[in-house]
């Protein structure tokens, strides 16, 4: 393939990307939480292409992007439940799991054969420009090599898929910074709905909405427990959580003040905190850091999504001896 282009978030730029979606290539653009590696969700050939492109291990389902929730509903089913929730969350960083409509023609690698389908509506007016151009519904998981650090910029895009994808359309630094919480209400009726994966919408946020959430995997789900894998965001650098001061070898990463050293948060200020830390990561491995010790993080708010992330980075790194996206 030849040199991925850098495209600018133009009127042409746009035009271009949307251009290349249809034609079944593969766009990375920006989302509110990370870049994502885009292509039309209808042809099975360009959904293929993102596995081969990131060198994902398997057919773990992927997020179908869309404009708006007119065009949600031509790809799921909607109850009131999560028309009110998409009214409340949408756009913005929260994915829902729900019925694959009939005909909606998702080509079956993007749903891995199952009978649903997670979809959101990302927040940037340039994404959602570049969606309702495309046309399509779009599946995007995140834009970096598995098992490797989620991207928040388009450099980091180039980085880890520069010659393997046809576009990076630059759409500056995601605010957010971690991935968007992935919400399932497609259990039994009568279900609680499911928190699947916690991201960049505050589990207290669903809760205020929704009265209770269940967390982990839906029951019909398994065995491939979908959004439950243990999947590397990994860094370089060896991880220990929740260490109150760095031991010798260590460099110590604070939630907090930290004069001179590294910190998510000189405000220990959870959504800074979700902001920085992908960045923080590559700059730690960029400046030759071997090992973190990194503060306690309070599982609230954007903390919750920060820790599972952490978790997961610091997670064993046998090749095989989990799933990575
Ligand atoms: O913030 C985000 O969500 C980013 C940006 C690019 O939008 N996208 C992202 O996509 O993280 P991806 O494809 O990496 O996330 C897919 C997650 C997986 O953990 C998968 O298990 C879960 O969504 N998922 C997808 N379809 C599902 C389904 N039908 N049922 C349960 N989980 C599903
Ligand atoms: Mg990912």
């Amino acid at each position: 393939m030849p040199r991925t282009d850098l495209l600018p978030a133009t009127d042409e730029g746009l035009a271009r990307a949307a251009a290349l979606l249809r034609a079944g290539q593969l766009v990375a653009f920006a989302t509110e939480t990370v870049y994502g590696l885009g292509a039309d969700a209808t042809d099975a050939d360009a959904v293929a292409g993102i596995y081969a492109a990131k060198g994902r291990p398997s057919f773990n389902p992927l997020i179908v992007h869309v404009p708006d929730l007119a065009a949600a509903e031509r790809v799921a089913v909607f109850d009131a439940r999560a028309r009110a929730l998409a009214a409340a969350f949408w756009p913005g960083p929260l994915t829902l799991v729900l019925p694959l409509r009939d005909g909606a023609g998702i080509a079956p690698g993007v749903t891995a054969g199952l009978d649903t389908v997670a979809i959101r509506v990302p927040a940037p007016a340039t994404a959602r420009d570049l969606l309702a151009r495309t046309r399509r519904p779009v599946a995007a998981p995140s834009a970096n090599p598995s098992g490797r650090i989620s991207p928040t910029r388009a450099a980091h895009v180039l980085e880890g898929l520069d010659g393997r994808i046809a576009a990076v359309l630059e759409g500056g630094d995601c605010p957010v910074g971690v991935e968007s919480t992935i919400l399932s209400l497609a259990g039994a009726p009568g279900d609680a709905p499911r928190l699947l994966r916690p991201g960049g919408i505050p589990r207290e946020a669903l809760e205020a909405h929704l009265g209770e959430v269940e967390s982990g995997a839906d029951a019909k789900a398994t065995p491939t427990s979908p959004g439950q894998l243990l999947s590397h965001y990994a860094p370089r650098a060896r991880l220990r959580l929740s260490a109150p001061r760095a031991e010798a070898g260590e460099v110590y990463l604070a939630f907090g003040p930290a004069p001179g050293g590294w910190t998510l948060s000189t405000a220990a200020d959870p959504a800074e905190a979700a902001a920085a830390l992908f960045q923080t990561l590559r700059d730690m491995d960029a400046a030759g850091i071997a090992r973190i010790a990194v503060a306690p993080i309070p599982d609230a708010g954007l903390g919750l999504a920060i820790n599972d992330r952490l978790r997961r980075a610091a997670a064993p790194r046998d090749p095989g001896d989990a799933e990575a996206d």
